[in-house]
Parts: C-alpha cells; sequence; structure tokens
C-alpha cells in the first residue's frame, strides 16, 4: 500500500486534500492521471450497465435534495452508526468494526458507551443559518432515483423491469479512517435501481444482476479469483434490505467490501407514496393491475474500484539488465493514456517534426502522452510506470519507410508498424 500511495502522489494519480493546509483527513484529490482513470471506470460502467442495456436508462440527479427525502427514506433516523472512544488515549472506533470491542486495539485502554452520530453531513439552504432550511449532502444517489423513477417511466418507453443508472459524488460523515481512498467524506458512487412486479422471481433476477456485475470485473481487468461474496445475515443489512450481498475484494490490507448488492423491496417507494402523498403506483398495461414496484440495486464505489485496480495493476519486475522496473499493468481500456509518443532524438528536427504529426493524429482519438526528456530506455520506464499500455517511437526509419516501433508495456518487445495502420493496431488491441 505504501509504494502505492507514494507512487499516486509523486506522479499525479491521488494528492491528499487540502495538503498546503496541512491536509483534511480522510479527503483526497484526483490528479490529472488520477482524474483519467477515474473517468475511464465511470465511461466504462455507464456503457456497460446503461447504455449496452436496452432495459436501463440513465439519471443526472441533484446532490441537495428536500430534506423531506431523507426523512421518508429513512436515513435521517437510521443512517447512524455507533462510535465508542478510549477512555486512555482518545482514539474514536466504530465497535460494528473492532474484532474485538472490548478494549483499544491501540493502547488497551477501555472504551466509553456507544453513542450513535449521524453519518449524513448536515448544510444550510437559505441566506442565514437561523432563517435557512437544514438540508444534508446525499450519502447515496439511490434516493434521486426514487423521487424521480415516476417522471422517468412518464418521460420515456420503458416497462417494468427496467433500470435507472446513475454516477455521482456521495458524502459520509466517516469518523474512523485510514487505507487511503477506501473509506473517504467523499466519494464517487455508481448505482443502479432495478424496478420489478412485486410477483416477479427476484432471487433469479438477483443472482442475474450478481453475474452480471461480475461481467464488469473481467471488463475493467479485475480477476475473479480476488473476489468473496459475503452473504450479509439480517441482524447486519441496512435498514432497507431483504437480501445483501457485499462484494469483497482482497485488497492489500485485507478483504473488505468493494461493491454490493441489494434487494430493497418496495421500501423506498412505498415510504416517498406515504409521505408525498403522490401515487407512486406502475399501471400494468397487459395485465391491467396497478403495484408498487419493487427495486433490486447494484452499487459500485468508484474509489475504492479504483484501489483494487491500482493495487491489482502494480508490479516491481527484474529486467534482463538486472534493474527493477515499477509497472502498472492495467487493462488498456482503463489507463490514463493509452499510448505515449517519442521521438528517437529531441534535437532532431526532422524527427521531432514527424513524432508531432503522429502525437496530433492519435490525439483525435486517443489519449497519448508526448516525451522527449532524456534517453528512449527512461521514457519506457516513465511510462510503465504510469501503466502506458504502449509506445512509439520516432526515429530515422520512420522517415525513410513510413513505419515506427511500438513497444508492448507488459511484453516489453518491439515491433515496427506502418504509421498509417497504427490507429487500427491500437484500437484491436484497446478493444480487447
Ligand atoms: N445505495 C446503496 C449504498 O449506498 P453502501 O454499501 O452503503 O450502499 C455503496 O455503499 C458503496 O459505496 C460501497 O459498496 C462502497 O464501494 C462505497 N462506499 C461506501 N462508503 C464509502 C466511503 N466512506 N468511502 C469510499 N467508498 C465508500
Amino acid at each position: 500500500m505504501e509504494k502505492i500511495v507514494s507512487l499516486c502522489k509523486r506522479r499525479g494519480f491521488i494528492y491528499p486534500g487540502s495538503e498546503i493546509y496541512g491536509g483534511l483527513a480522510s479527503t483526497y484529490d484526483f490528479g490529472p492521471l488520477g482524474v483519467e482513470l477515474k473517468n475511464n471506470v465511470k465511461k466504462l460502467w455507464w456503457k456497460y450497465f446503461v447504455q449496452d442495456r436496452e432495459d436501463m436508462v440513465g439519471l443526472d440527479g441533484g446532490i441537495l435534495l428536500s430534506p423531506k427525502i431523507w426523512e421518508a427514506s429513512g436515513h435521517v433516523k437510521n443512517f447512524k452508526d455507533a462510535l465508542v472512544e478510549c477512555k486512555q488515549c482518545h482514539l474514536r472506533f466504530r465497535p460494528d468494526k473492532l474484532k474485538d470491542a472490548s478494549k483499544c486495539p491501540e493502547c488497551g485502554g477501555q472504551f466509553t458507551d456507544p453513542k450513535l452520530f449521524l453519518g449524513m453531513f448536515k448544510t444550510v439552504i437559505g441566506a442565514t443559518d437561523k432563517d435557512g432550511v437544514e438540508a444534508y449532502l446525499r450519502p447515496e444517489t439511490a434516493q434521486a432515483i426514487f423521487a424521480d423513477y415516476k417522471s422517468v417511466l412518464d418521460s420515456t418507453n420503458k416497462k417494468i423491469p427496467f433500470g435507472i443508472g446513475q454516477t455521482g459524488k456521495a458524502f459520509r460523515n466517516e469518523v474512523t479512517t485510514g487505507n487511503f481512498i477506501f473509506r473517504v467524506l467523499e466519494f464517487d458512487l455508481a448505482e443502479l435501481e432495478y424496478f420489478i412486479a412485486p410477483d416477479s422471481d427476484w432471487k433469479k433476477i438477483f443472482e442475474d444482476w450478481l453475474s452480471y456485475i461480475y461481467g464488469f470485473a473481467d471488463l475493467i481487468g479485475l480477476p475473479r479469483d480476488k473476489f468473496v461474496n459475503h452473504e450479509i445475515p439480517a441482524e447486519d443489512r441496512a435498514f432497507y434490505s431483504k437480501r445483501t450481498i457485499d462484494i469483497e475484494y482482497q485488497f492489500p490490507f485485507g478483504q473488505d467490501e468493494l461493491w454490493a448488492i441489494a434487494y430493497r423491496t418496495d421500501y423506498d417507494l412505498s415510504a416517498h407514496q406515504k409521505a408525498s402523498g403522490q401515487n407512486l403506483e406502475y399501471f400494468d398495461e397487459a395485465t391491467k393491475k396497478r403495484f408498487l414496484p419493487h427495486v433490486i440495486e447494484p452499487t459500485f464505489g468508484v474509489e475504492r474500484t479504483i484501489l483494487a485496480l491500482l493495487s491489482e495493476a502494480y508490479r516491481e519486475e527484474k529486467m534482463e539488465n538486472g534493474e527493477t522496473r515499477a509497472v502498472l499493468k492495467f487493462k488498456p481500456n482503463v489507463a490514463p493514456y493509452k499510448v505515449a509518443v517519442f521521438p528517437l532524438l529531441a534535437n532532431k528536427e526532422n524527427l521531432v517534426a514527424k513524432a508531432r504529426e503522429i502525437y496530433q493524429e492519435l490525439k483525435k482519438d486517443f489519449n497519448v502522452a508526448w516525451d522527449e526528456r532524456g534517453n528512449i530506455g527512461k521514457r519506457y520506464r516513465s511510462q510503465d510506470e504510469i501503466g502506458t499500455p504502449f509506445c512509439i517511437t520516432v526515429d530515422f526509419d520512420s522517415i525513410e519507410k513510413g513505419d515506427v516501433t511500438v513497444r508492448d508495456r507488459d511484453t516489453m518487445k518491439q515491433e515496427r508498424v506502418k504509421i498509417e495502420k497504427l490507429k487500427d493496431f491500437l484500437n484491436e488491441k484497446i478493444v480487447k
């Protein structure tokens, strides 16, 4: 983990938040490479879960929603965790996360009695605190989906079963911190609510979604043997769920929740129907029946996905010349840069001009890095460390014969490719 954290900072993936002011615990900023990685993950998620499926549409709901939504959904009452403080060293812990909740794991001290605290951040809408309306930053994106579900039905041709997907920021007032971006105050969620008839075979639909989720793991290059499905017993499930599986992953610091899937029944829609006084029932044209749909909810933390991708991709490898290289073996579809272009020598005008031409042309289709510093070996090391799958070197033969050297990050093998064939070559490798 230490190596990953240090690489992330050094190469511009992830910085500690507000660092020039001494930092703000459990917050991070995504740097130039981190934002590319994150956007790739979100785009792949959107394509796979929303665009590729006929039974799905998207939504971009607000971070600020009426506080009535959070009261109706049960979050104001139930989105709380217990907190204990060590009487000796004053460190705070969530008792449900401790292996042994009787003594402080840091100093062996006694704990205070547990106190409940709200996991939602509060804010104020209005000119002053006194006149303002207290509101919450959303701790999940799901509620906007429930609140808008009727509007989506009325404005599209979707029929049940169908789903609504959404990605966006969520906020949680976490008191226990640590493990880099695993548990943070602010993170991107990607989740979907799949609306089904109450009498449908929810167990099968749940299993179908679970296996579809594993297709996403394959798509972004997370190996299946690192996953464990953890069936959550009734007493530990979220207040809204009838069945939950935490899809856990073997992170470098241990196995923990990466994604989850829950059967939320009609808990949310029936709560919103009651609290809003609006009829949220669905009318089934075929059976002429009215009902409140139930939902299956697959949910994905983007930060945790990125942490899994980074820890999976990071390798240190001994090379033939005895040196060790650090390399991020991302699948090309998530890699921040797909390809880097170098002129063999930075002081030869014709090489630089040809290389710039190729760089500009490839940039129309891919995110491309440019490097002319140092020697070729150093440039390869530098691109390996940020996970660029291919490096193109433009040399004197390129000008004579119209081909370039393409070097593969993983095999370190080089091959000559015709300049006019470069796009096809890269497209084929990146899609695979
Ligand atoms: N709408 C369902 C829901 O919010 P959750 O299990 O509480 O379910 C969903 O959260 C996902 O969000 C988790 O599987 C995890 O990936 C991510 N997540 C939760 N809390 C997080 C935190 N503090 N920092 C980073 N990711 C978090």
